[in-house]
């Protein structure tokens, strides 16, 4: 028996050799796979063999069956290039057959938004300006009237790093928040200045549904003569609106951040229930969307700015919680975790 199989193998294979269209490997399939081929006998009579026989045939057969199929598989793949080849070779393509569409890219969620935002804001006589991501202790913190041991330092859980410099390592730290740029800017320019910063920021954090890492805040701010608490409130109010609404009312509420004296920070009327009070803004008829306040006179005084002639606003708006609120999000986690069944929805 077993000896019958392997001549069953070889003549299989010899076959095989000589064929070289999907009609005439049909047919060899047929022949050695089909219902009524020679193998096919051999499986159906083990019942009437002797046991050790019947053991020995049978895996024999079973191996020469999962053998030729996977030649056949092999085979049938080589015959459709070939005959593609061919087909190409004697000008048979079919060039009215629909073509196979290339999948579009787009932005991303955050990007739009950022884009979105920043129109807003040059719209209103801003200039784009970015900054670095890694940065020194002095422009996140010490410049920002948040001196070394300062309690306020627990506002921002920082990463730190080491930077190698000539006279030894140097500590520094992925920026937490886009305000050091009000550093920077300040001391390269004299004013006016009018910056918006769009750019990553960086928090110590276990991530959970509301705290990422990473994630995005837009910096602005506006130095001048004669500028006043009440071009803060109309600036972003003018923002609110063209973001959210011709019919939004903005709130202002004293909060607290030691670059800024004083400090605010700003709501919305709930624009899912109008102010009535939701889900969404957990009752209160509010949803809270930045910091801000007028630049602290020490800031300014720091970069070489007279604070008897000069006054500016600034403000920090987080822009994954914007577009949390705005598409009813809720997990901060999704923003980066690059699955597409999420990001194709925007
Ligand atoms: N930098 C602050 C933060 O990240 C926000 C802020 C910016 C507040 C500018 C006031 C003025 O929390």
């Amino acid at each position: 028996m077993i000896a019958k199989l392997d001549e069953l193998r070889s003549r299989a294979l010899g076959e095989l050799d000589s064929i070289d269209t999907s009609s005439g490997l049909e047919a060899w399939r047929i022949r050695y796979l089909g219902r009524k081929s020679a193998l096919t006998e051999v499986l159906r009579g083990l019942a009437t063999l002797p046991l050790e026989e019947k053991r020995a045939t049978g895996a024999a057969a079973n191996e020469l069956r999962t053998f030729l199929e996977k030649t056949l598989t092999l085979k049938e793949e080589a015959i459709r290039e070939s005959e593609i080849a061919r087909s190409i070779e004697q000008g048979q393509l079919d060039v009215t057959l629909p073509g196979r569409p290339s999948a579009l890219g787009r932005l991303h969620p955050t990007t739009k938004l950022l884009r979105h935002i920043c129109d807003i804001f040059m719209a209103m006589g801003f200039e784009v300006i970015e900054g670095p991501d890694v940065e020194w202790d002095y422009y996140n913190f010490e410049a920002l009237n948040i001196p070394q041991d300062h309690p306020a330092r627990d506002m921002w859980d920082t990463l730190w790093m080491d930077f190698e410099t000539e006279d030894g390592r140097q500590p520094m730290l992925l920026r937490t928040h886009t305000s050091p740029m009000q550093i920077r800017v300040m001391e390269s320019r004299r004013p006016p200045v009018r910056v918006i910063v769009p750019g990553k920021v960086y928090r110590y954090e276990a991530t959970d549904a509301t705290h990422e890492a990473m994630f995005y805040q837009i910096e602005g701010f506006a130095v001048d003569k004669n500028i006043t608490l009440a071009d803060l409130k109309g600036t972003l109010f003018e923002f609110a609106k063209r973001l959210f609404g011709e019919e939004r009312k903005a709130r202002f509420r004293c909060d607290y951040f030691p670059f800024v004296e004083p400090g605010v920070e700003m709501a919305i009327d709930c624009f899912l229930c109008n102010g009535a009070g939701c889900q969404l803004c957990s009752g209160s008829g509010w949803i809270e969307i930045l910091g801000a306040g007028m630049v602290h006179p020490d800031v300014l005084r720091r970069v070489d700015y007279d604070p008897d002639v000069y006054t500016g606003f600034a403000f920090g708006l987080g822009l994954e919680r914007m577009l949390m609120l705005k598409y009813g999000i809720d997990d901060i986690r999704l923003f980066y975790s690059n699955d597409l069944r999420f990001l194709r929805q925007f």
